[in-house]
């Protein structure tokens, strides 16, 4: 659907963008995660022709758009819309003419408009406040005003800036649901930048990683969270997982903390009392939870072993036999 082919885009001295190249597949939803100032705003901005590349070319449905003519990309523009994290919405217009504002701006003609504007409000839930001015609207409701304003030019693909970034975890979840259905409903292609993996986990199907105007990796979402291969995405992924604050937690000086990842049916196994027939006590549960990704299970079980100590390499290779992945984390501190 979207093709960028060794873009490189620089401001001054600043290169916001260093040679990347992607592929965006068309009716699905890929997230895009990276600090600030990765480079993931320009890179969404360069899909929809609001910025041209310094090098390189951005391909959107086989229309390679950094060499349309203004008029040209206008009209391809409409095929594409875009929802902001401060939603962007004009404060002295109701919501309904936002919505309609969007229309006259798309060309349709006005005698459609008050048919369009209910259509699009009834699309995100929001008829009952069609008449409401922004400032009467919660951050939730304003980012549907923004959804509904860009689904009416009947776009291809959505492009979204941190949408959610500045709503509440509930309001988040809500607002990720509503895109999940309108994706699934119109068959648009999403793309999605967030610097939570949390909203990558809920929604997307596949996900690229930023660092430095850099794509230093690109994978399916499951396969991210279940073996992250760069640094950044280890943070990240150790963060969703709850595991950043693990080597901190004090361990006995003798004991061994290993982590356990889970990543099918072996997760209904029972390994821990297996390892006790075999091993004797000692390994105690010290924690674990299970994620859902893609409809998924990815488990998580941290454990500490205070057993004998010559057992522990026979025990961490009986374990890597039973679990997809067995780490034996380093420690800070022990418990006095
Ligand atoms: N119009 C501009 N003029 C000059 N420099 C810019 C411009 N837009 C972006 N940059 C620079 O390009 C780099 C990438 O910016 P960009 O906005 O794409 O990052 P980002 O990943 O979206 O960050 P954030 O998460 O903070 O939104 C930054 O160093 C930024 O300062
Ligand atoms: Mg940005």
């Amino acid at each position: 659907m979207i093709t960028i082919e060794r873009v490189t885009k620089r401001y001054g001295e600043t290169y916001a963008l260093r040679d990347v190249s992607l592929h965006i597949p068309k009716g699905r939803i890929t997230g895009i995660i990276g600090y600030s100032g990765a480079g993931k705003s320009t890179l969404l901005r360069l899909m929809n022709g609001l910025e041209r590349p310094t090098t390189g070319r951005v391909i959107v449905d086989g229309v390679d758009v950094t060499t349309l003519s203004r008029r040209a990309l206008q009209q391809k523009r409409q095929s594409i819309g875009m929802i902001f994290q401060q939603f962007a919405l004009l404060s002295t217009k109701t919501v309904a003419a936002n919505v309609a504002f969007a229309l006259r701006c798309a060309g349709v003609p006005k005698e459609q408009h008050p048919k369009r504007v209910a259509e699009l409000l009834e699309l995100v839930g929001l008829s009952d406040r069609a008449n409401h001015y922004p400032s009467e609207l919660s951050g939730g409701q304003k980012q549907r005003v923004g959804i509904a304003r860009a689904l009416a030019n009947d776009p291809d693909v959505l492009l979204c800036d941190e949408a959610t970034s500045a709503l509440d975890p509930t309001t988040t979840a809500s607002i990720l649901q509503l895109l999940q259905t309108l994706q699934q409903s119109l068959g648009l292609t999403i793309v999605l930048i967030t610097h939570e993996l949390d909203v990558i986990r809920a929604i997307c199907d596949d996900v690229v990683v930023m660092e430095d105007g850099r794509i230093i990796e690109r994978s399916d979402v499951y396969d991210l969270f279940a073996c992250p291969a760069t640094e950044l995405s280890q943070t990240f992924v150790r963060e969703a997982r709850g595991l950043n604050d693990v080597t901190r937690l004090p361990k006995h000086a003798n004991g061994t903390r290993l982590l356990l990842t889970f990543t099918g049916p072996e997760a209904y196994e029972p390994i821990v009392s297996d390892t006790t027939e075999t091993f004797g006590p000692g390994l105690a549960i010290l924690g674990g939870h299970i994620l859902t990704i893609q409809n998924r299970p990815l488990g998580t079980l941290l454990v500490e072993w205070t057993g004998p100590k010559e057992c522990e390499g026979v025990l961490i290779d009986a374990l890597r036999q039973r679990v997809t992945e067995v780490e034996v984390l380093s420690h800070e501190r022990l418990i006095p």
